[in-house]
């Protein structure tokens, strides 16, 4: 099996921030309470023109500047979301036109907040099966454009913000190490987006119950996700025959800071390794692992060598892990 590493990373949120007190003059909440439940104080936010797309753009741009190479040895765009600038056709194709790579294929995968790690796989599977050499791999969302901003128990949580990494084959040692992936329908009311398909299509009605809107028992979702994240990470040590004692760096996906304490603890990473800016981004949904790997690749904390395990859960439910040698 063919190794593949990422060889540029890239962000982009939005310029417009939207602090908890702002929030306060919205909906009946605190700062205090928002601060307490769930570790988060601002989140960035998408223009009215910003959709998806354009966020994606730019990590995108960033991540070729980064990865030092030439647009057009791109030769597939994968693209994590689940905010769509269309239903159809997908996001990655309004990339792929923007960075003028027509003929390339590009394509969306619905997996919500593991929607990178997911890209990631379906990346590894490419370039191992000899069909694609290097690989954009996007994930992120506008959240704040499917958010009921009534409803106090989730516009609290969400944030824009898209990430993304080139791949190709590893020619070291460096490289993506382990992934798995899961996966239970079972829960899929729990964290959903009712309308908008085509089990309830638009109308006057399900606009006005807003039902085209982020629904969440987050309670619920919460247990899940605690359990699934643990185990994906427990999943994608055993794979890479290591354990949370070999981890340089621990990024989960960032949605609860007591979600992201409670997988430390049982993967036995201590919080010193773990990173963490849900404090400023909120949960970008796919977006927040390759945000926060860009985050770290600019700011030089990923040395060669380094061992990061990256970890996300998210509606579906879906869930994964990957193990990665910087
Ligand atoms: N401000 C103030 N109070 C709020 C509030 C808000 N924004 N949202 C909910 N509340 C209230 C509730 O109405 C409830 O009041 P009650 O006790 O009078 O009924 C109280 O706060 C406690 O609500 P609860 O839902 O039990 O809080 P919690 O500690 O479980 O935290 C979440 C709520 C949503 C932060 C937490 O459940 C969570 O993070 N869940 C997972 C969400 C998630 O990760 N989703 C994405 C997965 S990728």
């Amino acid at each position: 099996m063919k190794q593949i590493k990422i060889i540029g990373t890239g962000s982009y949120l939005p310029e417009k921030i939207l602090t908890n007190k702002d929030l306060e003059k919205m909906v009946d909440t605190t700062d205090e309470w928002i601060t307490k439940r769930s570790g988060i104080k601002e989140r960035h936010i998408a223009a009215d023109n910003q959709a998806t797309s354009d966020l994606g753009l730019e990590a995108a741009k960033r991540a070729i500047e980064n990865a030092k190479i030439d647009k057009n040895t791109i030769d597939c765009i994968i693209f994590g979301t689940v905010t769509p600038d269309t239903l159809f056709p997908s996001t990655a194709i309004y990339v792929q036109k923007a960075l003028g790579l027509a003929g390339v294929p590009a394509f969306d995968i619905s997996a919500a907040c593991s929607g990178f790690i997911y890209g990631l796989a379906i990346a590894q599977g490419f370039i191992n099966n000899g069909s694609h050499k290097r690989i954009l791999v996007l994930g992120g969302e506008t959240l704040s454009k499917v958010t009921n901003w009534e409803d106090r128990a989730t516009c609290v949580l969400f944030g824009d913000g898209v990430g993304a990494a080139v791949v190709e084959e590893s020619n070291d040692d460096s490289g993506i190490v382990s992934i798995y992936l899961g996966g239970d329908g079972n829960m899929s009311n729990l964290l959903y987006q009712p309308a908008g398909g085509s089990r309830i299509p638009a109308t006057e009605e399900s606009v006005k119950n807003k039902l085209h809107t982020i629904h969440m028992e987050g309670n619920e979702v919460y247990k899940h996700a605690v359990n699934a994240m643990a185990e994906a990470a427990k999943r994608a040590l055993e794979m890479a025959g290591m354990t949370g004692e070999d981890i340089t760096y621990f990024i989960p996906h960032q949605a609860n800071i007591r979600i992201i304490e409670t997988t430390a603890k049982f993967v036995n990473v201590p919080m010193e390794k773990v990173f963490v800016n849900i404090d400023r981004t909120a949960n970008t949904s796919a977006g927040t692992i390759p945000t926060a790997l860009d985050e770290m690749n600019r700011k030089g904390m990923l040395k060669k060598g380094d061992i990061i395990l990256i970890d996300a859960f998210g509606a579906g439910f879906s869930w994964g892990a990957a193990v990665i040698r910087w």
